[in-house]
Order: structure tokens, then C-alpha cells, then sequence
């Protein structure tokens, strides 16, 4: 048995099966079980006595589901554990940082008492929405980025006269890192969203000659794919060559995989911190280092 223990929560089985192995611990399965009543019953598939436990588990859809099963694994963790290093490699609610409109409740606020109260010692998380949900905490955290790892697969295409593309301004320096690795050029769109109906428009009107160009449309996640529609056809209207699209996260909810192809993406890279279709990059590399 190794000297730390991995509870693979069940929306990142396969991820902390890797980190596992990747440091070497033992792996906890876990067990849920959800009642007529929408409740779950998670129950750990054998014992826990090391005094180190990283628990595994992202909050993507089902969003609350995946997020108290993750809390009832913190909970139950430092009941053997002292230290138990909470890795969510997708943040749920990230984008709820701020109090945007009146009255609006800064959800990632109420997140970081929660975990810190339960006993978590210290939080992962790879490429979060902001940054500013994490200074909500008082406990230790990390964002560690998937970059990198997402730059290796696209040097392996044979790619025509490259640029990368935010799809907002809020992206630009997420753009700027991943166009660094590529050794190319970057530019930012100006995007619009609707805080109330949550439609996105694109701003821009100008972004010189990228006829012919190959695009790597980048952001942390696509959940809709409004915004990458918006630009995709955006830039299509401008002759661009072909557009790629990479994100950490893709929780494509509402077919907008299909969505996003109609507008004429050729394909979408995501990493394995959401399993599904599009994740063909791995993040266990990363996480297991950050541990
Ligand atoms: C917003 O600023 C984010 O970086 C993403 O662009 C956005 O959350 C993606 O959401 P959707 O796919 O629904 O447009």
C-alpha cells in the first residue's frame, strides 16, 4: 500500500485512477447509489488509513450532484486523514466570483467556507474561469494550467500560417501563453454577454488579413458553445482557413458540440479534467506534479 491514499470520486474515475499510479498510492473507489428521491448514498469501496488523502472529484454536470458527493468525500477523508488535498479538476461555479447584479449571490464564496470547514487542507484545480474565486479561501490553493499539455497536441498538426484566437478580452492572456508556446501571432476578439439572458454577440469589427490563416480558437470552457459559434462564424466570415478549437474544460451541454461544427469547426481538443468525446489530452501529469 502506498504512503498516500486517491478516492477516485465517480465524475473523475478514470483521471484519479491516473494520479494514482502517476504517485503511486493506493485508489479508493467509490460507490453511489441515488435513491427514489434524487438523494445519493456514496459509499467508500474499502478502507482508508493513510494520513495523506487526495480526494478527485470535478463539478461538472450534474453540478450540485457531483459537488455534494465531493463534499460528503472530503468529509468522510478527514475522518482518518490530516491532510486532505481536494483536487477538483473542474470548478463548478467559477464563474459565479463576483456579485454582477444586485442581490446575486457569490456562490464561490459560500464554496470555499464550505470546503475549508469540512476540513480540506488544500485545493487543486486546473485553468479556473478567475482567479478570484480562489482568494475566497483561507486554506492553501493551486490552479495549475493545461496549456502545455493542450500546446503538445496541437505541434503535432501540420497547421498553415497559425494564429490563436481569444474569443474575448478576458482571455487574452490565456491566448498570449498559448500562441508563446507556438512560437505565434495572438489576437483578441471583443465579446458581448448579456447578463441577463446570457446571449453573447461579438464586438469586433476589424481584425485585419487572416484569409487563408488556420485558427486556434482558445478559452478555459466551452459550456454552450455560444461563445465559440459567435466567433467561429465571425471569423469564417473574414476567409479564414480552418478553426480548431482547444479548452480545458468542455462541458458541451445542448448538443453544442454539434453546434460548434455546424459553424464550421473542424475539431474541438479538450482535456480529461470533464471525460467525455472531445478530452483526448490528459491532465494527470500535471496534477500529480502539483501534489
Ligand atoms: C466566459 O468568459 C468563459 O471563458 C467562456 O467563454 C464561457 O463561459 C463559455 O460559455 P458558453 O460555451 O456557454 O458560451
Amino acid at each position: 500500500m502506498g504512503k498516500l491514499s486517491v478516492i477516485a470520486g465517480k465524475s473523475s474515475e478514470e483521471l484519479a485512477k491516473k494520479i494514482a499510479k502517476r504517485l503511486r498510492g493506493s485508489l479508493t473507489s467509490v460507490q453511489n447509489v441515488t435513491f427514489p428521491d434524487g438523494e445519493t448514498k456514496v459509499t467508500l469501496q474499502g478502507n482508508l488509513s493513510n494520513q495523506k488523502i487526495i480526494v478527485v472529484q470535478s463539478t461538472n454536470p450534474p453540478v450540485d450532484t457531483n459537488l455534494i458527493q465531493l463534499l460528503a468525500l472530503v468529509a468522510k477523508a478527514k475522518e482518518t486523514a490530516s491532510n486532505v488535498v481536494v483536487v477538483i479538476p473542474y470548478m463548478g461555479y467559477a464563474r459565479q466570483d463576483k456579485e454582477f447584479l444586485p442581490g446575486e449571490i457569490v456562490t464561490m464564496k459560500m464554496l470555499a467556507k464550505l470546503l475549508g470547514g469540512i476540513g480540506a487542507s488544500e485545493i487543486i484545480t486546473v485553468d479556473i474561469h478567475s482567479k478570484v474565486g480562489l482568494e475566497y479561501f483561507k486554506i492553501k490553493t493551486r490552479n495549475v494550467t493545461a496549456i502545455p499539455e493542450l500546446v503538445k497536441y496541437f505541434k503535432k498538426m501540420n497547421l498553415k500560417d497559425l494564429l490563436v484566437v481569444s474569443p474575448d478580452r478576458g482571455g487574452t492572456e490565456r491566448a498570449a501563453e498559448f500562441a508563446k508556446s507556438l512560437k505565434v501571432d495572438y489576437i483578441a476578439l471583443e465579446k458581448q454577454r448579456d447578463r441577463k439572458t446570457g446571449k453573447v454577440q461579438i464586438m469586433t469589427k476589424d481584425v485585419g488579413d487572416i484569409s487563408k490563416r488556420d485558427l486556434i480558437l482558445v478559452d478555459d470552457m466551452i459550456s454552450t458553445g455560444g461563445s465559440i459559434v459567435k466567433a467561429a462564424k465571425f471569423l469564417k466570415k473574414q476567409k479564414c482557413g480552418r478553426i480548431f478549437v482547444a479548452c480545458t474544460h468542455g462541458l458541451l451541454v445542448n448538443n453544442a458540440e454539434e453546434k460548434i461544427q455546424k459553424a464550421g469547426v473542424e475539431e474541438i481538443v479538450s482535456t480529461n479534467t470533464i471525460p467525455g468525446k472531445t478530452s483526448n489530452v490528459d491532465v494527470s501529469a500535471i496534477i500529480a506534479k502539483s501534489i
